[in-house]
């Protein structure tokens, strides 16, 4: 039964960590599948920009009240919240040059 236990908790943890990985998927819609548009019109050309830009940036949206230059700089706050500093800082090191 203790192992039981033990065993489910383990499960438990290596699957919220998978869950809390940036889904870079879900940026595409806006950003294109390489970061390469500029989302609804207004953003950077996210590809283009550096990891550690790229990272200010998903960090700001994220811990910052009303950062972002354009009035559709809410959209972002929206997809970056529900991620750990930890995560957006890892994924911000997979985008970008
Ligand atoms: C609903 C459309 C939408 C989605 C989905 C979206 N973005 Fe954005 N993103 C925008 C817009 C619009 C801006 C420009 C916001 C502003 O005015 O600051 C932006 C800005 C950015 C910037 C900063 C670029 C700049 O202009 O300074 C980064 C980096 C970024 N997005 C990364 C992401 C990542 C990573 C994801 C997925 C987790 C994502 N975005 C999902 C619309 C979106």
């Amino acid at each position: 039964m203790k192992k039981m236990v033990l065993a489910s908790i383990a499960v438990l943890t290596v699957t919220s960590a998978a869950m809390a990985a940036v889904n870079g998927a879900a940026c595409a819609a806006c950003h294109g599948k390489s970061f390469e548009k500029v989302a609804m019109g207004k953003s950077k050309v996210v590809k283009d920009m550096t990891h550690a830009e790229i990272e200010a940036a998903l960090l700001g949206y994220k811990n910052t009240p009303g950062f972002g230059s354009s009035p559709m700089k809410g959209a972002m706050a929206g997809q970056v919240k529900k991620y750990s500093d930890a995560d957006l800082k890892a994924f911000a090191q997979t985008i970008g040059k």
